[in-house]
């Protein structure tokens, strides 16, 4: 008899039939004439409960059924009543495919999350990683399918670059070496090349401006793939390599991107209560039980759009009655992290769309507006988060763009081949980037950006 994945039994309804499943011991127990095994093989949280009759099997058999063993059950469905879901399988035939002694670091419940970090290479088999990580893929098939189905085409932008798009100078540079035939100096440490076979090249920090080239071809584009900072920030939302999300789309404006990201991130949160409803129940449940709830609310109301200064003067105002940031606030400072969220949980108490930011804090290409002190940007901010996107209409004449460029001494010939955008058939044209793990910070309720990417690089982190 063929497998069936533990999801899919539980959809089933034929009791009685002989089944096989296949999957890992989370628990045992019992007396000396019955025992339950609760397995889980991944495709769900739920476990599924193996009835064993210990007197029908091997002795030795039965001793290598321990926490984290491996097993072939095959067996009869049956209707349960205790086990908690509707279906239990009284067992017939049992291999053990894998042993599994005690020295396996998840015999026991409830590990710490740093713990489990430091085993980046087991965690997945915890019932919460096996849930952030099912929602982390549902969260991928439903940015492709919004973009998909409203025509835009998934861009393929390189990881190794020359331009450094956000112009913070937060990059890794990339070089060539042979790992086999090491140069060496005098004192035998290894000399690296420092250059990428004669040029210089970084890995990219975001790939908006080739995605830009792809929307002033295609129309509308999206792209979705690694990029990376080297910001030595260890804050429970920043990563040195993470994914993000950024569409472009020709003749849209600052409003029109706006709706954009709005109706966007309201899908991903629908989707994720739609279609992960197991596994965000099980965290709400476990660590955040609000979770449910803040995701409904995204969904309930429009975000407020506002501009940055009016921000600063609410924030202004909250100085004044009393109000405690650990950072100063004054028109110009690039807003912290507590000034987002107490913009969206003190005083609008829904998320946020915050716009026209002063030149000096955003990059190169952004619009500029008829003061000549503020950008066309927009950022959304979302509870518990902050910053969740990064946006802006894009600068689209030739000679302003120059002079910004000259302006910030941005190398002119790192820029030529995206100046060509401005000078043929130049357009109107806006873009954002979703972070993909403040994404799913925010719909899985985790508290750690650490905690929902599978292999975490962070300034202390990068073993495995
Ligand atoms: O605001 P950022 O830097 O914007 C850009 O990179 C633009 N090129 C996007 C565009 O307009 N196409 O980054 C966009 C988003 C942020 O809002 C945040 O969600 C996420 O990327 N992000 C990070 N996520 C994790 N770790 C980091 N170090 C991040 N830096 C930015
Ligand atoms: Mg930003």
């Amino acid at each position: 008899i063929g497998r069936t994945k533990i999801v899919d039994l539980f959809k089933r309804e034929d009791f009685g039939a002989v089944v096989n499943v296949k999957g890992w011991v989370r628990t045992r127990r019992g007396s000396k004439q019955v025992n339950f095994i609760a397995l889980n093989d991944g495709s769900t949280i739920n476990n599924v409960q193996v009835v064993v009759d210990l007197a029908n099997f091997d002795e030795e058999m039965l001793k290598l059924i321990t926490t984290g063993a491996c097993l072939s059950v095959n067996g009869v469905m049956v209707e349960s009543v205790g086990s908690g879901q509707k279906v239990e399988i009284q067992a017939r035939e049992i291999e053990v495919l894998g042993v599994c002694d005690n020295t396996y670091p998840l015999q026991k419940k409830g590990h710490s999350m740093e713990f489990l970090r430091e085993i980046a290479h087991l965690r997945p088999r915890t019932n919460t990683f096996g849930a952030v990580f099912r929602i982390r893929h549902n969260m991928a098939i439903a940015i492709h399918k919004f973009f998909h189905d409203k025509g835009f085409f998934y861009f393929h932008t390189p990881l190794i670059t020359a331009s450094d798009c956000e112009g913070a100078g937060q990059m890794f540079q990339v070089t060539t070496m042979n790992l086999y035939d090491l140069k060496k100096n005098e004192a035998g440490s290894i000399i690296y090349d420092d250059d990428f076979f004669g040029k210089q090249a970084s890995l990219t920090v975001s790939g908006q401006l080739e995605g830009e080239l792809a929307a002033t071809a295609l129309g509308s584009i999206y792209t979705f793939g690694p990029t990376f900072r080297a910001e030595n920030s260890n804050t429970p939302r920043h990563l040195a390599e993470f994914w993000m999300i950024e569409p472009e789309v020709a003749f849209n404006d600052i409003l029109d991107n706006m709706d954009l990201a709005e109706e966007f991130i309201k899908y991903c949160v629908k989707w994720a209560l739609d279609n992960c409803a197991d596994d965000v129940k099980f965290l709400n449940d476990m660590f955040d039980k609000e979770l449910i709830e803040r995701l409904q609310g995204v969904l309930k109301d429009d975000f407020v759009r506002l501009s940055y200064t009016d921000g600063i003067k609410i924030l202004e105002d909250a100085v004044a009655k009393g109000h405690k940031f650990e950072f100063p606030v004054y028109w110009g400072v690039d807003l912290a992290s507590e000034h987002e969220r107490y913009l969206v949980e003190e005083h609008f108490k829904r998320p946020v769309i915050l716009t026209d930011y002063p030149k000096e804090i955003k990059a190169f290409y952004m619009k500029m507006n008829d003061d000549n002190k503020t950008v066309r940007a927009m950022d959304v901010l979302f509870p518990k988060i902050g910053e969740i996107i990064g946006g802006s209409e894009r600068e689209s004449d030739y000679n302003k763009l120059v002079a910004r460029i000259e302006e910030l001494h941005i190398p002119m010939k790192d820029m030529w081949w995206y100046l060509d955008t401005r000078k043929f058939g130049t357009c109107p044209h806006s873009g954002f980037g979703l972070g993909f793990e403040r994404l799913l910070l925010f719909v899985t309720g985790m508290s750690n950006i650490r905690d929902v990417i599978p292999f975490p690089r962070t300034p202390r982190n990068a073993e495995f």
